[in-house]
């Protein structure tokens, strides 16, 4: 409680009403008085001095504010004086719902932490036996029951009931935090029984309430605490207190469907790893994220359920997008979840997925894309009402253009690829056709850095490191990036004359010659110049299309298993809340915000 609060309250207090209500008041020139209620008296020596805030006896010397006479009179404590004087002026004393409601809290904090220290114990007790066995079948190391806490609930109905009443904790108290549940008119009874025990904290890791996993068949897999005034499931994150140092630290941050897929990572080396309580990532939590990263990654199965709820993420974080702040999605190999993977194919297959994240913007078009199988007008126009529709839900103006530009871009490429292909393959197999557009651009970039090479091997001087970590996706460009680097490092030399002749000797013969005709005519062209910055530019674009490249690496996750599941066109985009009915409407119009560069949103992608 603040003492300005206090004060606030104190100020507000009508001193002579209240006391008035206990003795009887009488005015003597600029003051009340009355007979002291603290000593015998005969004459008044009890003064109130309302402006000032205080009484005084001068008899016995008895002196204070409204509070302190409250609990004098009434002998009560401060707490309680409070409540009285706010039932007896109605003037609200908010810091005292609040120290009530943290006097609740921190009874709340302590059961559970009672508990969480019983339950750790049964663990490692002779009741813990199975639950031993069970982490140990599913390869949980013991540093981690340690790190995690972990515990054991046994099955009888009354365990964790008698011993923590036992230890003094009320019953009320018990079933408000949620360990105890209650039947209709029945006995209260614990609601873990016979479950694995992880305990749930709050970002200062104090922990307020648990998840249970069954450790046999049990109606439900897993059973949390119900809702209570400090288990609120929407803005808890499982593990956030201890991932949100290495997150920082580290800027990446992880996001998985189930506490076992945080335990397993975790083993594996990878600590900034949190999950959800069972529920879809909501916009609180994904407040907490952006609060440790600016792109945590969300990492779903790869199944039906996985996906879907991946968009369901996906759809709530359009509107709160921000300025550096989105989600990026990772999605794992069909029945696999982090936790199955890095236990059976180890971390480098996880880390491995990790190099492929996609980002939002890809991840909403691609699931659109192929949701609309957009080969005909129709579907196309289908999928641009779509896309508009979430260019709605966007809420920054300025990334919803750039959103905008994004998809136009990438819905031009899969129209110009999509009308030259078989339909059987297309429908088995969309990464196709990014990858073909992808690699067409490939190409001609590719050509366009390697060119000036050959012709002027001395630009390797000052650009070999750049050219080494690059990755070309044309395999003749790749292959001969490859060769120039190896007669680079060979000899060192720089002379032109030399490295024709390796790359001809080296089965180049033909793109050298290409290269160097082409290369008279784009001099012829130009006037004859080389322009470094223009060179420059293309390698850093070949950069990104490299990155690029990756993420549609991730992507082809996305669209691996889809067939099977998406029956009809638009059925994914059609159970999420978006419906085509409102979809006409230009982008122009749709997006309300007609500053910046108009011309940009006019033209449908
Ligand atoms: P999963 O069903 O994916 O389980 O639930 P899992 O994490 O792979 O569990 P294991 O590997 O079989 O032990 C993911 C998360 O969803 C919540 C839990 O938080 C779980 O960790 N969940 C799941 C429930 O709340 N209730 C359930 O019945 C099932
Ligand atoms: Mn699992």
């Amino acid at each position: 409680m603040s003492a300005t609060d206090l004060d606030a309250f104190k100020a507000r207090l009508p001193l002579a009403d209240i006391i008035g209500r206990y003795v009887p008041l009488r005015r003597q020139g600029r003051e009340l008085v009355a007979l002291c209620p603290f000593h015998r008296e005969k004459t008044p020596s009890f003064t109130v001095v309302e402006d000032k805030g205080f009484y005084h006896c001068f008899g016995c010397g008895a002196h204070g504010n409204a509070i302190d006479f409250v609990m004098a009179m009434e002998g009560i404590g401060f707490r309680e004086a409070l409540e009285r004087l706010q039932e007896l002026t109605g003037i609200p004393a908010p810091q005292l719902r609040a120290s009530r409601q943290s006097q609740e809290e921190a009874a709340l904090w302590a059961v559970n932490a009672a508990a969480r220290d019983w339950f750790r114990a049964r663990l490692v007790g002779p009741e813990g036996e199975r639950a031993r066995q069970y982490l140990q079948a599913r390869g949980v190391a013991r540093a981690s029951w340690e790190r995690f806490e972990l515990g054991y609930a046994p099955a009888a109905r009354d365990g964790l009931r008698r011993a923590l009443a036992a230890r003094g904790w009320s019953e009320t108290l018990l079933l408000r935090a949620g360990l105890l549940a209650q039947g209709e008119g029945g006995e209260p009874y614990d609601r873990f029984r016979d479950r694995l025990i992880f305990p749930i904290a709050d970002r200062r890791g104090r922990v307020v309430g648990f998840g249970g996993r069954a450790l046999g068949e049990a109606r439900a897999k897993y059973l949390n605490s119900p809702e209570t005034p400090l288990f609120r499931k929407g803005e808890l994150l499982f593990n956030l207190h201890r991932a949100a140092r290495p997150a920082r630290s580290q800027g990446r941050l992880y996001v998985v469907e189930g506490f076992m897929d945080v335990i397993a990572l975790s083993e594996a080396g990878l600590e900034a790893v949190v999950a959800p309580l069972g529920t879809a990532v909501s916009p609180p939590q994904l407040r907490l994220l952006w609060q440790l990263v600016d792109e945590p990654v969300l990492c779903f199965d790869g199944d039906g359920a996985g996906r879907r709820a991946a968009w369901r993420v996906a759809l709530r974080a359009l509107p709160l997008l921000q300025a550096g702040k989105t989600v990026r999605f990772l999605l794992l190999p069909e029945g696999e979840d982090p936790d199955s993977l890095v236990r059976g194919r180890g971390v480098e297959a996880f880390s491995d997925l990790a190099r492929t994240t996609v980002p939002l913007v890809e991840f909403l078009f691609a699931m659109e894309a192929e949701a609309a199988a957009p080969t005909i007008p129709e579907r196309r126009a289908r999928l641009r009402q779509r896309l508009r529709q979430l260019l709605r839900e966007i809420g920054d103006p300025e990334l919803r253009r750039d959103y905008a530009a994004s998809w136009r871009m990438r819905f031009a490429a899969l129209v110009s690829t999509d009308e030259h292909t078989p339909i059987r393959s297309r429908r088995r197999n969309p990464p196709e056709r990014f990858d073909a557009a992808l690699r067409a651009a490939e190409r001609e970039a590719a050509l366009h850095l390697l060119r000036p090479l050959v012709r002027d091997p001395g630009l390797l001087a000052a650009h070999e490191e750049a050219l080494a970590a690059l990755e070309l996706a044309d395999p003749e460009g790749e292959a001969l990036r490859q060769e120039i680097l190896n007669w680079y490092a060979a000899g060192g030399s720089l002379d032109p004359r030399s490295l024709r002749d390796h790359l001809t000797a080296h089965g180049f013969a033909e793109l050298v010659e290409e290269m160097v005709a082409g290369d008279r005519d784009a001099a012829e062209d130009s006037g004859g110049g080389f322009d470094l910055e223009e060179w420059r530019e293309t390698l850093a674009r070949l950069e990104r299309l490299a990155a690029q490249r990756r993420e549609a690496r991730g992507i082809a996750e996305v669209w691996r298993h889809r067939d099977a599941e998406v029956s009809a066109p638009g059925q994914l985009a059609g159970s999420a809340r978006l419906s085509a009915s409102e979809g006409e409407r230009s982008l122009e119009e749709s997006s309300g915000d007609r500053g910046g560069r108009p011309g940009d949103e006019r033209a449908p992608f």
